[in-house]
């Protein structure tokens, strides 16, 4: 699995190169495919990204009716929460172009953890009929100890080898989460990381260009079977890699 690497000066650049990724990917989706199953990340990094998708160029000739909205994780909070992925997405970018409501499948975070869990790994199976269903675009963060999703590291959740949507606790903490596991991201045709600023250099040097001997971080998990994997990484955070050509 060669991941390609695109190292943008800025985060504004970085989400304006984002941008137009996601927009020709959902544009070739909905042209060949009838529909672009994309899966959005949360935290703070993709908002920048949402709100270009919203605006011009990327809004006007998008085939927005052909989109159907997943998450690729949630926090166990009510939509109007702050911490809301879903809240994100509905302010940067939901409410802001014509995506049909019954295309926009939400984590009900409001409910228990375990129910959240296997309803949303229903709603999932609707992507597409294979065992492991196949997103066009899987969008992921990093976080600075190499979490990805909700896969947090010595989390229950990483070892997952056959469901698709699971209830994660964040380890030492009470807080849980839903998030999709490996074998679902590893089914996606498109998975994209986006990691912004020098407090996730590190966690991108591990990895990507892992140490002999280091144990892999969660993100290091996620190598499409079939798909292609790309970073679109600030300068700072793409500080510790060592790129050759933009592969790494
Ligand atoms: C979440 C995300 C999580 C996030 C990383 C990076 O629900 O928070 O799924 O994996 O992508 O923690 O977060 P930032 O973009 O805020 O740095």
């Amino acid at each position: 699995m060669t991941a390609i690497i695109h190292v943008l000066p800025t985060a504004e650049a970085m989400a304006s190169a984002a941008a137009g990724f996601v927009a020709a990917l959902a544009a070739e989706a909905c042209r060949t495919r009838g529909r672009f199953a994309v899966a959005l990340s949360g935290g703070a990094t993709p908002g920048p990204l949402y709100e270009k998708l919203a605006s011009p160029p990327h809004a006007g000739p998008l085939a927005w009716e052909g989109w159907q909205v997943y998450w690729s994780d949630e926090r166990c909070v009510p939509p109007d929460d702050p911490g809301s992925n879903y809240g994100l997405a509905r302010r940067t970018l939901l409410d802001r172009v014509r995506i049909p409501q019954g295309n926009v499948h939400r984590i009900r975070g409001e409910e228990t953890p375990e129910t959240a869990a296997a309803e949303y790994e229903q709603e999932v199976r609707g992507v597409s009929p294979d065992a492991v269903p196949g997103f066009d675009l899987i969008l992921l963060g990093l976080g600075d100890d190499g979490h990805t999703a909700s896969l947090f590291p010595g989390s229950d959740a990483l070892l997952e080898k056959y469901r698709l949507v699971v209830a994660n606790r964040i380890p030492g903490e009470d807080e849980r989460r839903i998030t999709f596991t490996l074998p679902l991201i590893n089914a996606a045709r498109v998975v994209a990381f986006l990691a912004d600023g020098e407090a996730k250099a590190a966690a991108v040097q591990q990895v990507l260009q892992p140490a002999p001997g280091a144990a892999p971080l969660p993100a290091a998990g996620v190598r499409p079977r079939s798909g292609s994997l790309h970073w679109f990484l600030t300068a700072a955070a793409a500080s510790r890699l060592d790129t050759d050509g933009g592969q790494v």
